[in-house]
Order: structure tokens, then sequence, then C-alpha cells
């Protein structure tokens, strides 16, 4: 029997799957676009429909439809494959006793917190005097039967091991039943686990494929004393930072639109999907704009929004838009070249509260009349500043500039300082002296967001390839690899089954496994060459001794040399 992935290959070409998500262009017998994995203007990705890959001469991505399903849309192999089998119609069922052999640790946890989905929405169907109390609540919030059941919402009852005792009925072991998060243990170990979420509302969390990988629970009984969201723990199908709430359901419609609205509570996600605007995302959990989150993973999620498009509309409450210069996610939008637009709220009243109380029309005229961040930014500092043309100055420069200075082009950086001049009064001379200042104040900013960027790729890359050797080594024992590996393979002891189940369906019938492992070794190789030219460029930016100097250059162009070697092999 082939293989799923054969199979997937043989339905989908690359140009099915890459133009599903970029508008491609020809040229010749091959085809190009703009680069969805870094930020550029002219085009420098290329596919080659005859050999079924993708390569950018830009950043250097490159692979296959399953590497660019796993980048494109931040999921792991796995993921990847659920998403290209549906495309292609091939059902994965049908490869279920192989799988089933390598079902590993975080396959069982997307069953667990299946089976949890699951569970928490019988609670709400069930017709006791609870669930007909927390429907009524849900349904007096705004929503209608179709978004409960859509966004598979469901309820945790005020109890202590309802849901664990589920959960073991379906032959869960506590070990994994605690790893999923759902589940803690006392600190006086010879008593019974005890269910995470009680007495809450509670949100499925999925990831772009639509596997529920978190849960997110809001308070329905309230003891005044718990914190009024509750989200799952760190595990290792979740990480807290990287998920954007309703992206599964909302990058369709990201893509056709051509824009995203990002929110920041569940409440207003499924609200805003049920008025229509199914290219809602939400932050969950924590906030972009949280100081507390690694610049690393804003950059990671914004990225992923921007591949499915430029533009962005940020809906945010009223009074806790603080939109000023700490506000470092949407100066980090604007660097990545999005388009960042605000829409104005009342204050204290958030998207959720407009749809219920206001209607859809409302909800319409927001993002309708939402404004370029720059122009909403700058009404609220004339506002503040009234006619005091010093205080407007000197808002402007603090609130306002650093956020010009983040413009990708300068065409849109002139439009804004002559914008600002002509509402403030200022002379545009003088904001541009002012800009000028920031600039050089700001310059590392800028540039380390790109390096961010790039170098997210460029682990990712190095990481897919070590991934896929790993596997083979795991595998096949004879393969030689384990030796060549040596440490490497450490790393993926905990994911050794998953790593055997990809190299299985990728190599099974493969004609020359040497030829495929030769290839990956010679990437690999060019990978951590690149890495270390990079180190040692940033050695010379930040340099200052002669001698140290001409080592570096030295070092850089035996570096190079090596490259171009093999390329030539
Ligand atoms: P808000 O406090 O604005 O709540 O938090 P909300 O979304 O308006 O809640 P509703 O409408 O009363 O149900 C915004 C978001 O911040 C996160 C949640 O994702 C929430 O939706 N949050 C808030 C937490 O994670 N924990 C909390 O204790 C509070
Ligand atoms: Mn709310």
């Amino acid at each position: 029997m082939n293989s799923p992935v054969a199979k997937i290959k043989e339905r989908l070409t690359i140009e099915d799957v890459v133009s599903s998500y970029i508008k491609l262009d020809r040229v010749g017998p091959n085809l190009k676009a703009r680069c969805p994995f870094h930020n550029e203007k002219t085009p420098s990705f290329f596919i080659s429909p005859d050999r079924g890959s993708y390569y950018c001469f830009g950043c250097g991505a490159s692979g296959d439809i399953f590497t660019f399903v796993e980048e494109f849309e931040g999921l792991d192999f796995k993921g990847a494959l659920k998403l290209l089998a549906e495309k292609a119609g091939v059902p994965l069922e049908s490869y279920t006793p192989e799988m089933k052999e390598a079902e590993s640790e975080k396959d069982r946890l997307y069953q667990v917190m299946e089976e949890a989905t699951v569970f928490f929405e019988n609670n709400l169907k069930d017709n006791t005097e609870t669930s007909k109390k927390v429907m009524e609540y849900l349904q007096s919030r705004g929503l209608v039967e179709k978004s409960i059941k859509d966004f598979r919402l469901g309820y945790a009852i005020l109890d202590w091991r309802k849901l664990y005792d589920y959960l073991k009925s379906k032959s869960f072991y506590d070990r994994e039943i605690e790893r999923a998060g759902l589940a803690k243990k006392p600190e006086d170990m010879s008593k019974a686990m005890y269910d995470r979420f009680r007495g809450r509302v509670m949100f499925p969390i999925s990831d772009s494929s639509g596997r529920i990988i978190a849960f997110s629970g809001r308070i329905f009984v309230d003891d005044e004393k718990s914190a009024k969201y509750l989200n799952s723990p760190e595990t290792p199908i979740f990480s807290k930072n990287a998920v954007l709430y309703g992206l599964d359901k909302a990058k369709e419609a990201i893509r056709t639109n051509n824009f995203s609205i990002l929110v920041e509570g569940q409440m207003d996600l499924v609200l805003s999907h049920q008025a229509g605007y199914r290219n809602t995302i939400a932050t969950s959990g924590t906030a972009l704009s949280d100081s507390t989150i690694s610049k690393e993973n804003v950059v990671s999620n914004l990225g992923l929004i921007r591949r499915l498009s430029d533009n962005i509309v940020l809906a945010f409450d009223g009074d806790k838009a603080g939109f000023n210069a700490s506000n470092r996610a949407a100066r980090i939008a604007l660097s990545l070249g999005m388009d960042v637009k605000v829409t104005t709220m009342p204050t204290g009243i958030d998207p959720a509260d407009l749809i219920s109380k206001e209607g859809v029309d409302a909800w319409r005229k927001a993002i309708k009349d939402s404004k370029h961040i720059i122009e909403f930014l700058l009404n609220k500092t004339l506002e503040e500043s009234g006619s005091d043309l010093r205080k407007a100055g000197r808002l402007i420069k603090e609130n306002i500039l650093p956020y010009v200075n983040a413009l990708d082009s300068s065409i849109e950086k002139m439009h804004f300082i002559k914008k600002i001049s002509i509402l403030s009064g200022i002379p545009e001379v003088a904001l541009q002296d002012d800009l000028k200042k920031i600039e050089q104040e700001l310059k590392y900013e800028k540039k380390e967001i790109i390096e961010v960027e790039g170098s997210l790729a460029k682990m990712y890359r190095k990481d897919y390839i070590e991934r896929r050797l790993a596997g083979i080594a795991f595998w096949k024992q004879d393969s030689g690899l384990e030796g060549i590996l040596g440490e490497i393979l450490d790393k993926y002891k905990d994911v050794k089954n998953d790593l055997i189940f990809e190299a299985e369906i990728f190599y099974q019938n493969s004609q020359n496994l040497q030829k495929e492992i030769d290839n990956l070794l010679t990437n690999l190789e060019t990978e951590k060459i690149n890495e270390e030219l990079l180190q040692k460029m940033r050695e010379l930016c930040t340099n200052k001794d002669k001698i140290d100097e001409i080592r570096l250059l030295k070092e850089i162009q035996e570096l190079n040399k090596k490259k171009h070697d093999k390329k030539e092999k």
C-alpha cells in the first residue's frame, strides 16, 4: 500500500498547495511569489512544479508541500498531514495500524483533550438545572446556539473530579490527564487527583489544523477570589504564548477578505464570528501587547497573521487601548510591513459588549471607521493637549514618531509627517528633525525585529532537517546515522515515536534512502555554516579591534568558500 504521504503528493501538486495560500506568477516553467516567510517587496520565492519544491533566494526557505504547510501554519508534521489529507481527500484512517503503533505521548494528549471537550459539551446539553442556567447565561451574553455548537463551548461542573472520573472510564492514565493539564495532584500524594477546571464555562482552543490543545475557562460560579479566566498550563502540545484563539476558523476568511481583526478575549471572538466577521482572531490568556511576552513570540504570532494578510485591525476595549509608546506589538506589526488600523471603542466597552448591547451594525461601523494607528494616536494626542502646542509637540515626539519610524516605507513616512503637520500645526521640518533623532535612537529596534524574523525561520529549518535525520536514525538502526548525529539524537528521544512515524511514512517507499540521507546531511552542514556566518558577521559589526577585524574577515571568507564548495559537490 502506498503511504498517505505518497498518495497526497499524487493528488496535490506544490502549485495547488502554495497557490491556495499566496498569489503566484508564472515565469517560464517555474512560478514565483513574494516570500511568505520574510518581509519583501520584490518576489524571490520560486516554485519548481517539476521537482515539487520551493526555494526562496531571499531567506533560504525551501522544501515540499509538507514543510510549506508546517511553516506557514505553524504546525507540526502530523498537523500538516491532517490538513493536507483533508484537502486531498485521502483518509488517514486507512493507515491506522501503523499509526497506532507509533502512537506517541502527544497523540494521547490530543485524544484526552478531545474527550474532555466532548464531556464539557455534554454538560451543557444534559438538561439539568445547572446546564439550563449556564445556557441561559450564554444566551444572555448574546450567543446563539449555533455559535455555542460551532465553537464547542462547554461547562465544567463545580465538583472535584467529574472530568477525572470520566476520563478514567475512557482508559486514560493519571499521568496523561495530569500532563494534559486537566487535573492536578494534591500535595498530599495519598489523596486523589482533582479537576483543574471547576464551575467554569469552557472554551476549547485549537491549533490551526483544528486539534484541541488547551482550554480557557470563564468563571461561572463566582467565589470572589478565583481569576475570571483560567487557562491550561504549558503542556507538550500547548505553548502558552504561541496560540491565537479562533485561527483555525478564521484563516480562510482572513485570506479572502484580505484583513484580520484582532480582539482580546474569547467572548469577543465568538461574538464577532457570530456577527459575520469570521476573519477575527483573539489573543488568548496573554495579550500581544504584554511586555512579559518575548519578542520572538510576538514576531512569530504576527508573522503567522501577516502570511494570511498584510492588513490588520486591532479592536480592543476603549480604555485598555493603551496605544502608547509601550505598545510593542503594534510597532512590531508595522516593522513587519503590515498595515495596522485601530477601531475607536467607547471607554470600558469591548467588542463583546458592543455587539451584544448595540448590535451587529455598531460593530460593522466600528470596523469600517477604523483608522490607521498613527492617525488614531494623533487624534488622541491632540484631544489630550488641546491648544497647548508645546505639549502636543512633546507628546507627538514621545508617542507617535516611534510608530512613524517603524513604518516600512519612506513614502508612508512622508505621508504621515505631512498629515501630522497639517493636523497639529507643527511645521514639517521640525517633525522631520525629531524623526531623524528617533530613527537614530531606535535604529537597532527595527533591525532586531527583522533579524528575529529571519532567525526564527532559520531555527525552524535546521530543526526540520535534524528531525528528519533523527527520525531515520531511530527507524533504521543500521543506517549508520547514530554515530554521525551523536548528541543531536538525545534532543529528540522524547518524540522518538513521532519521528519514527514521520520517517516511515516519508521514506518507506524510497528507492534510494542513502541518497536522501546524504542530501539531508549536506543541507544540515550548509545551515550550520550559515549560522556561523551570521554569528561572525554580527561580531564584525559590533567589534572595534583592528586585529580581531582581520581575523573575522578571514574566517568569514573561509566559511563562504566552504559553503561554495558544498554547493559544487
Ligand atoms: P477581560 O478581563 O477583558 O475579560 O480579559 P473579558 O474578555 O471581557 O471577559 P467577559 O467578557 O467578562 O467574559 C480579556 C481576556 O484576557 C484573558 C482572557 O483571555 C480574557 O478573555 N484573561 C482575563 C485571563 O486569561 N485571565 C483573567 O483572569 C482575565
Ligand atoms: Mn467582555
